[in-house]
């Protein structure tokens, strides 16, 4: 059977940069998203890249149980072999935590958490258990502090790391390599455009190319790195903050990003 690599929001800002990459390695892809007419663009737009691969898209909402069911059943009747696994998707819901209704705060868990893992122990129990497996998971360095005005984004990028890192000890001996990458700020959206700009010198030095992000997370998954924070900034924000309590840095990212959101008018 021929082997794939699935990429969750594939359509996004660095999920095309992982489509553009590993079609360069030569890789077949299944690329998923929340919009056919959004995938079907994507398949036109990299037409010369896909020329050499198979290339197959499917809708996966991943706030949706039975898109996930779904796209399982997809894969065993196309008989299509996932071999890596791409954990791209994924909402970032930013303003005062109070401000948003049930349903937006469920949903950002959904999708990044809970859609996300179920995903990923789905793919680990369809593998062929004979060949190794790889997941690459898009956490966030801002997984590293509790971030006041951001409280819930922060929280399931935790989550992921958490999760991610304690599962690839669990199988590191079943040939399974799962890395999780932390980028800093990456101008994909205008709203995170935005965001970067009103950072001032700290948004710029935290941004990364998405290229560049798909590039250092891909080359850390071949290395087996559990975890790999993309930029030099980004790596000395990680560890200048280990000394403090979990209330002092929050405080501190507060005062940040509350100035920050002011600035953009929130
Ligand atoms: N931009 C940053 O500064 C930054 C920094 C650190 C980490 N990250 C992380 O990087 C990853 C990519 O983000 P990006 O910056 O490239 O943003 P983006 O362009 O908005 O891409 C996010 C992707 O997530 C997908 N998505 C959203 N809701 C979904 C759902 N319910 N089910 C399935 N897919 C869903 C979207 O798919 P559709 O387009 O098909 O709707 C979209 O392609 C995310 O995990 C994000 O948290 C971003």
């Amino acid at each position: 059977m021929k082997k794939y690599t699935l990429i969750t929001g594939a359509c996004g800002g660095l999920g095309k940069s992982f489509v553009k990459l590993c079609a360069k390695n030569g890789e077949n892809l299944v690329l998923t998203g929340t919009s056919e007419t959004k995938l079907k663009n994507l398949v036109d737009e990299f037409a010369e890249e896909f020329k050499e691969i198979d290339v197959k898209t499917a809708v996966l909402d991943l706030s949706k149980p039975e898109d996930r069911k779904n796209i399982m059943k997809f894969l065993v009747d196309e008989k299509i072999e996932v071999n890596r696994l791409i954990n791209n998707a994924g909402v970032i819901i930013e303003g005062d935590t109070m401000r948003f209704s049930e349903d937006e705060i469920l949903n950002a868990i959904e999708v990044n958490c809970k859609g996300t893992v179920d995903l990923t122990m789905k793919c680990l129990n369809n593998r062929n258990k004979e060949e190794k497996f790889e997941v690459l998971t898009v956490a966030s360095v801002a997984s590293s502090y509790p971030i006041p005005h951001m409280a819930v984004y922060a929280a399931t990028k935790a989550f992921l790391v958490s999760m991610m890192t304690g599962l690839s000890i669990e199988l590191e001996k079943e040939n399974v390599v799962i890395t999780t990458v932390c980028p800093g700020g990456m101008a994909t959206t205008q709203a995170m455009k935005d965001s970067i700009a009103s950072m001032g010198l700290g948004g710029k030095l935290s941004c990364t190319p998405t290229d560049k992000v798909a590039k250092i997370a891909l080359k850390a998954l071949k290395r087996k790195k559990k975890n790999v924070v993309t930029g030099g900034f980004n790596k000395f924000l990680v560890v200048i903050g280990k000394p403090f309590s979990k209330a002092f840095l929050a405080r501190s990212t507060g005062r940040i990003w509350k100035k920050s959101q002011a600035k953009r008018n929130f």
